[in-house]
């Protein structure tokens, strides 16, 4: 293998030590037999425009781009896709022939894949309730109106977040719950994504009754830190079905690495064990 074959990417964040983006691609670059190495990488905000002429002068294939970047680095690349150019927010860059820089957005799509792999048949007939209206909302939301969710139901603690949200993106097919009724929407809703941080460890638990949810309910959590969140464990218990939030980090992994290397890779047996390890 020659010197030019070798490949490199990353991913910036601040801070970014806990990434699991570095174990992940590696074990791609390895299935695929692309000679290369995936760094983490900490980029304070202030240098974020002076690393995208380093990434570009050392000759990287591309990087993610995580918190608190995805908005801040739009002005510092060259072209930006629909998709990330409607969520207002990159995490993956492709560094192509002369540097030229290109800004995608691939959260939406991991959702979206993860959800379609996990439950084939989850049901279009009742509107999806996101939870939270961050970054992680607004791509789920796009992610499931750009597929055939046809209308989704929004509710955050800050209900102006979630209105911004429907504004800019909804297509006059989303509508804002208060954070006080979300209970309400839970027994409507064919599918329940949580985007909020609870239940994460170290934060508050998300309060939410599922008593009145119908049996083919999905219940998604891309929170994956714990795997098994009180949420999901309390879905787990009433015959719902549930899905975590690892396979979101994977799938939207594994679109960057298509972007960049041209490849399709998943996620296997062998890449569950070692996130889940990594995790422990
Ligand atoms: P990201 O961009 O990764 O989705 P974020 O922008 O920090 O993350 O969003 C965190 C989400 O968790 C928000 O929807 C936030 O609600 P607010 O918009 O009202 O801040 C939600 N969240 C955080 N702590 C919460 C709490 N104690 N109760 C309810 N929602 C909470």
């Amino acid at each position: 293998m020659s010197i030019s074959d070798y490949k490199k990417a990353a991913v910036i964040g601040f801070p970014i030590a806990q990434s699991l983006s570095p174990l992940m691609h590696k074990h791609w670059m390895q299935q695929v037999g692309i000679d290369g190495d995936y760094e983490a990488i900490e980029v304070a905000p202030e240098h974020l425009g002076a690393f995208v002429e380093e990434a570009k002068r050392i000759g990287l294939s591309g990087f993610n781009v995580t918190v608190p970047h995805k908005t801040a680095i739009l002005p510092f690349l060259d072209k930006i896709a629909p998709l990330a150019k409607q969520m207002g927010a990159v995490n993956t860059v492709k560094i192509g022939e002369n540097g030229f820089t290109s800004g995608f957005n691939t959260d939406g799509i991991g959702l979206v894949t993860h959800l379609k792999t996990s439950v084939a048949d989850y049901s279009v007939d009742r509107p999806a309730l996101i939870l939270g209206a961050g970054g992680a909302a607004r791509a789920a939301a796009l992610g499931l109106l750009t597929e055939h969710i046809p209308m989704v139901m929004i509710s955050n603690r800050t209900r102006e977040k979630a209105e911004a949200i429907a504004n800019e993106i909804g297509r006059g097919r989303m509508t804002v719950v208060d954070w006080n009724a979300r209970m309400d929407a839970v027994a409507a809703a064919g599918l329940i994504v949580n985007t909020t941080v609870l239940g994460m460890s170290g934060q508050n638990q998300l309060d939410i009754d599922l008593s009145a949810a119908a049996n083919d309910t999905v219940v998604y959590d891309i929170v994956y830190k714990p795997l098994e969140t009180e949420l999901l464990a309390n879905a787990r218990s009433r015959g719902l079905r549930v899905v975590d939030g690892l396979g979101m980090l994977v799938h939207q992994g594994a679109a960057a690495f298509k972007i960049w290397f041209g490849k399709d890779v998943g996620f296997d047996a062998a890449l569950r064990s070692k996130l889940e390890a990594a995790l422990l």
